[in-house]
């Protein structure tokens, strides 16, 4: 009986690593500050935490696969050895699924906050949409089989949008639903998140292209020897940095009817295009 324990025991922990090995948390900042931008209930913030934890799991199991040899093939997350370099393939891919699935129970459990059945199900829906093959999977798959390949920039955008803004979009999305805004904050925020997406992915290969291994925690200069088509190769350095710029002005736009609840979503959209890692 103690032998099945332990390997059971290596796979939280392997799950654990990743989850707790320094990441960001933009995602789960992002639903709760939508929480926070939109007001309505003091239940609020209980709803959101369980969707905020669940987004984490889904984007550090997309982490942990995107670095396998047989994805981006990369050896430092969050400064740290990745995921596979210490568990083994299998471990790190079964890590990715428990995290993802993980994610799912937390979403349905239904003893969790004041959500009516209908917005949880809207939440999990959206959630498992972005997530999906016509989200980030999608945009995983397309960004693998991208690679030194030449392609229109039009093809750049929908790597960009799915592999990364989907995600991003769907934790305001979802914080928005959870804390119950109108037809047209909703539409507000979703145009937000949108331009925070488009700018978080732009910074990413920004980043990747300017900065140092050691800076960012992840191996610096990755896209260039992948044969990744990013911003730069499209644009060069300086064009690249104003259209993240432009995106984020446009984020900020989008809130304007928001009263100053929305300040946390204003200075994380800023923190976008400032952030060094
Ligand atoms: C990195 O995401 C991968 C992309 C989707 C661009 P983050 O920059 O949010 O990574 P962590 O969570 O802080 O490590
Ligand atoms: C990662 O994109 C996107 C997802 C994991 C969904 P990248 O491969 O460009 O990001 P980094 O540079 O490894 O963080
Ligand atoms: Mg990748
Ligand atoms: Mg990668």
């Amino acid at each position: 009986m103690l032998q099945a324990v332990a390997p059971f025991e290596q796979h939280i922990e392997a799950m654990r690593y990743s989850l707790f090995a320094g990441g960001k948390r933009v995602r789960p900042i992002l639903c709760l500050a939508t929480g926070e931008a939109v007001a309505k209930s003091s239940d609020t913030e209980k709803n959101l935490l369980p969707i905020a934890c669940a987004l984490e799991c889904i984007h550090t199991y997309s982490l942990v696969h995107d670095d396998l040899p047989a994805m981006d093939d990369d050896d430092l997350r969050r400064g740290k050895p990745t995921n596979h370099t210490l568990f083994g393939e299998a471990g790190a891919i079964l890590a990715g699924d428990g995290l993802l699935t993980w994610a799912f129970d937390l979403l349905s459990s239904p003893d969790a906050g004041t959500l009516t059945p209908l917005e949880r199900l809207k939440i999990i829906h959206i959630i498992a949409r972005a997530a999906g093959p016509q989200g980030m999977v999608g945009g995983q798959a397309l960004d693998i089989a991208c690679e030194n390949t030449s392609f229109p920039f039009e093809t750049l955008q929908t790597i960009h949008k799915n592999k990364t803004g989907v995600l991003i979009t769907c934790s305001v999305h979802a914080g928005a639903i959870g804390a119950g805004a109108s037809p047209e904050q909703t539409e507000k925020l979703i145009a937000y998140g949108n331009n925070i997406g488009l700018a978080f992915q732009i910074v990413d290969d920004l980043l990747n292209a300017t900065s140092t291994t050691e800076q960012l925690g992840k191996a610096a200069g990755s896209d260039a020897s992948r044969g990744k088509a990013t911003y730069p190769a499209f644009f060069g350095i300086e064009k690249t940095r104003i259209k993240a710029q432009e995106a984020v002005k446009r984020a900020i736009d989008a809130l304007s009817e928001f009263s100053e609840n929305a300040d946390p979503l204003r200075a994380i959209a800023e923190y976008i295009y400032t952030r060094s890692h």
